[in-house]
């Protein structure tokens, strides 16, 4: 069974009061239990994330980036052993924001993903399509080429450790969501690409996130495709009430 999975991907907002703040709001929210909630603050959030989230049941704290190299002469990089020394025990790998604006390449985005896995964390793996792309009916062959390129080199039982996140470019933080029917088409693919990589248990097992502009509106039509495990969501994680909401979208009944 694949787990049902909502990640708040807060970018780069929110001082550290600001946060600590929005993490206390989460926390003191009643929040489904059957859903793995994740917290992908800013690096200076997370020990206090981690230290008021710890006693609380389906909550993870992810870094929403990692150095591509181990240690070292790299000022101002933070690496993956340092992450998971927090705490956090998720880190979200290949957001378009960071290929585009830090020219992360494939090559790149690969040795990240293996400094993660190395130190026991989840890459959550970001791949999707630009407007162009999307126009000129290539959607389709760019995930796969993103898929390929950076992790088909990983050995079965490191793929399955993966969460996939996919983020159509042209939906991330411009109100256009995609819809429910291209969503389901795009996860199904990717599941199905999976399958033929992977085989059919890892493919079923894997989560497939939906990322770009999902809100407390559109979640729940989002959520009920068959292959949307959950969203990572970016601007309507800024608010508590609407992070729980969108958490609360899967037709699962809230407990706790
Ligand atoms: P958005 O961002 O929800 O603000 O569109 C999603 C993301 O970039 O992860």
């Amino acid at each position: 069974m694949r787990r049902k999975i909502v990640a708040g991907n807060w970018k780069m907002n929110k001082t550290l009061a600001e946060g600590m703040e929005l993490i206390s709001e989460i926390a003191a929210s009643p929040a489904s239990s059957e859903v793995l909630k994740i917290i992908a603050c800013p690096f200076i959030h997370i020990p206090g994330a981690v230290q008021e989230l710890k006693a609380l049941h389906g909550f993870a704290i992810a870094a929403q980036n990692c150095s591509e190299h181990a240690s070292g002469a790299y000022t101002g990089e933070i690496s993956a052993a340092m992450i998971a020394s927090t705490g956090a025990t998720h880190v979200i790998i290949g957001h378009s924001e960071r290929r585009q604006y830090f020219n992360e390449t494939a090559a790149v985005l690969t040795q990240k993903v293996n400094h993660a896995l190395a130190n026991n964390l989840v890459p959550i793996f970001c791949i999707g399509e630009n407007q162009e792309e999307r126009n000129s009916n290539q959607h389709l062959e760019v995930v796969k080429k993103q898929l390929k390129e950076t992790l088909y080199h990983l050995a079965p039982a490191d793929f399955s450790r993966l969460i996939i996140a996919y983020e159509p470019i042209w939906a991330i933080g411009t109100g256009l969501t995609a819809t429910s029917h291209q969503a389901q088409g795009m996860h199904n693919f990717i599941r199905s690409e999976i399958n033929k990589k992977y085989g059919k248990e890892i493919s079923e097992n894997t989560s497939v996130l939906y990322g770009g502009s999902c809100n407390a509106e559109n979640a729940k039509e989002l959520f009920s495709c068959m292959d949307v495990d959950g969203g990572l969501v970016g601007g309507a994680s800024l608010k508590a009430t609407d992070f729980i909401n969108i958490i609360n979208s899967f037709t699962v009944s809230p407990t706790e």
